[in-house]
């Protein structure tokens, strides 16, 4: 007798294959919250910061300091379009990574998934464990939060471009997060005709 499917192996089928890429500004949780959808799927599970200084061999913020934003921006590039020709992934990725009008190509062939938590909320986050501020070099200024509300009011209007629009609750853990982003995920697919074309960053 044939298993019964359960709600996860119909949304594999669903989702035929397609990564789903974690979006959103950094300390919303889109890595843990991408391991555990990973789980949930089978899936692979790749972040690309965390590929990014396998790569190069240097902490994020080394890269930041010795070679500027710019070289970290096309290493993120390259990386990401390398993990598009993967299938099967859910890929967390750089609070920045919208910035770059040629990564929405890479991210537009999978499902994109916005975690969209509020500045205030990440601040208190990051603030409890000193080490989240010290490795993330956009936010090395005398006022951390005010330069996490400026990234954020230029990114939103792009992070709004996903597929899909997750709130989670400040209670809520990585594996809850996960839980509502796979019961929404079918309200996201759709005929890839029918993806709107990549919005440009320079507008913002
Ligand atoms: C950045 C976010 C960081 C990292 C780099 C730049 C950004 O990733 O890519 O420090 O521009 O928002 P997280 O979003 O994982 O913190």
């Amino acid at each position: 007798m044939a298993d019964t499917p359960t709600p996860t192996t119909d949304l594999r089928q669903q989702l035929q294959g397609l990564n789903l890429y974690l979006i959103g500004p950094m300390g919303s949780g889109k890595s843990a919250t991408g391991h555990a959808i990973a789980q949930r799927l089978q899936y692979r599970f790749f972040d690309t910061d965390t590929l990014i200084e396998r790569i190069v061999g240097k902490a994020i913020a080394t890269i930041f300091a010795e070679d500027g934003e710019a070289t970290f921006r096309q290493i993120e590039q390259q990386t990401l379009s390398q993990l598009a020709a993967y299938q099967r992934s859910v890929i967390a990725t750089g609070g920045g990574i919208v910035l770059e009008r040629n990564n929405w190509s890479a991210l537009r062939q999978g499902v994109i998934i916005w975690l969209d938590v509020p500045v205030s909320q990440i601040y208190q986050r990051l603030m409890a464990d000193p080490a989240q501020i010290a490795q993330r070099p956009l936010l090395q200024t005398p006022d951390p939060q005010a330069a996490l509300e400026t990234l954020h009011q230029r990114r939103r209007p792009l992070y709004e471009q996903a597929d899909l629009h997750v709130i989670p609750d400040p209670a809520d853990s990585a594996e809850t997060v996960a839980d509502r982003v796979l019961a929404a995920l079918p309200t996201a697919l759709r005929d890839p005709r029918d993806r709107p074309a990549p919005p440009d960053p320079s507008q913002n």
